[in-house]
């Protein structure tokens, strides 16, 4: 709650000023894209979500996802995103050196870019930063929030009866486990969670 959950609800709510009737494109199924996608629709906003597994995106669907796109089947993605948007209000990017620049090409003109993570690497070698002009965006670096963030965001969850998506629950002594999925990277759906 106070990294993954807290990132995406400053990044989206706080900072980004998220409205209803926007929408916003999330990157994969880990676990901030998924309370991004449940913040989003919270506020009133569609979600495009993107994926290696069309099984997590018929998840997300169901979830309330309003597009899906594989971005493996799909490498241009961000093109995807533009025909079905003609741009989209906000990008909260996770995948770092492999997915920022067709994040910037996804939004819309005056549109915001929330840089978070850096699943793919940190190094974007000889950018040309004209996108970034020419889309007037706003981009934002993530530190994941304060303790205002934290407690409003906490009121919100209480107040919706939101429900983080957990994919594995392990006991204190299968944390091994959980780091070995973990480290797979694209076995799990939302959150694993360690039971103290
Ligand atoms: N700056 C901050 O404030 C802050 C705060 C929290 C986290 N982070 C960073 O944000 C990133 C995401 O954190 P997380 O906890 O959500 O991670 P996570 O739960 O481990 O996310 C894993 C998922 O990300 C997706 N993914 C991996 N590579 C991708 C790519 N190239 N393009 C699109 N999606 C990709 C995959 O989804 P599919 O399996 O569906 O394809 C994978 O299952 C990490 O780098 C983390 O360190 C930063």
């Amino acid at each position: 709650m106070p990294i993954a959950a807290l990132t995406a609800w400053s990044m989206l709510i706080e900072y980004g000023g998220l409205q209803a009737g926007d929408t916003v494109l999330l990157q994969g199924t880990g676990g901030v894209s998924i309370f991004g996608l449940q913040f989003a629709l919270m506020a009133g906003a569609r979600a495009i979500i993107t994926s290696s597994s069309n099984a997590k995106l018929e998840r997300a669907k169901a979830l309330g996802a309003w597009k899906t796109i594989n971005y493996s089947e799909v490498p241009d993605w961000d093109k995807a995103a533009l025909e079905l948007t003609g741009g989209v209000d906000h990008v909260l990017d996770v995948g770092g050196a492999a997915t920022m620049v067709k994040s910037i090409n996804a939004l819309r003109i005056g549109g915001t870019l929330s840089m978070v993570g850096f699943l793919s690497g940190l190094t974007i070698p000889e950018y040309d930063v004209t996108s970034i002009l020419q889309k007037a965006a706003t981009v934002r670096g993530s530190q994941v929030g304060n303790r205002h963030h934290f407690e409003k965001m906490n009121r919100a969850i209480a107040h919706h009866h939101l429900h983080p998506v957990i994919d594995h629950v392990f006991p204190l002594e299968r944390i091994g486990d959980a780091f070995a999925l973990l480290a797979e990277g694209k076995q799990y759906f939302g959150k694993i969670v360690v039971q103290i």
